[in-house]
């Protein structure tokens, strides 16, 4: 267990745990994203977090998977990728944020800011110098968060996923260069 504030604290996810990450993000996506999809999110859920996909995260090299808890209950899911090059700055050392998703009794009580500024001191303490995340551009709430914290657009896709509507299928990736 890793210990934010005295109210946040980040749980190492294991393998035991793939069922209740998959209830969890089942509420947790589809309040946040439902409208983004035509099934409502159902496809995506079950592809991300399916027991086999959750393995094959949880192996990956160079990762961490974490429940976040917020005052003694888990309220989402945090997962970064150590070393992992941002096209357009290779050769500086990057850590991908590959995953912040907060239920919404939690949103806008200064978790996720409590997050970054967390990410952003483990890796400055490790001697990175960049970190990068992908964003959905009509998200606002997650877009806006970013862009205070002092993240910059890099480069931009539309995600193909059948599902997704077409106006929803814009992602970024935004990138914070540490001093
Ligand atoms: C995006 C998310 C991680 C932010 O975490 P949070 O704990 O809700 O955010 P905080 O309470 O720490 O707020 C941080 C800042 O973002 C700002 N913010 C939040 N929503 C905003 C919005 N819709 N527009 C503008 N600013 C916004 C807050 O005003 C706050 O600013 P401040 O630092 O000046 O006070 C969280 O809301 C979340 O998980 N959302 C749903 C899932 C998601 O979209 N995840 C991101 C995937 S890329």
């Amino acid at each position: 267990m890793i210990s934010i504030t005295e109210h946040i604290q980040l749980k190492e996810i294991s393998n035991n745990d793939s069922e209740s990450l998959f209830k969890l993000m089942q509420e947790v996506y589809t309040a946040a994203y439902k409208h983004f999809w035509k099934d409502s999110g159902v496809w995506y859920i079950n592809a991300q977090y399916s027991k086999e996909n959750i393995a094959k995260e949880l192996e990956e090299e160079n990762t961490a998977y974490y429940f976040v808890v917020f005052k003694n209950e888990i309220v989402g899911n945090f997962r970064i990728i150590w070393n992992k090059e941002l096209v357009g700055f290779e050769g500086k050392k990057s850590v991908k944020l590959h995953r912040i998703y907060l239920h919404a009794k939690t949103q806008g009580n200064g978790v996720g800011k409590a997050l970054l500024n967390w990410l952003e001191e483990t890796t400055i303490k490790k001697q990175y110098e960049l970190i990068w995340l992908d964003a959905m551009d009509e998200k606002p709430q997650a877009f806006e968060f970013y862009k205070k914290r002092g993240y910059e657009y890099n480069s931009h896709c539309f995600l193909d996923f059948e599902l997704l509507h077409d106006e929803l299928r814009k992602m970024s990736q935004l990138y914070k260069l540490l001093s």
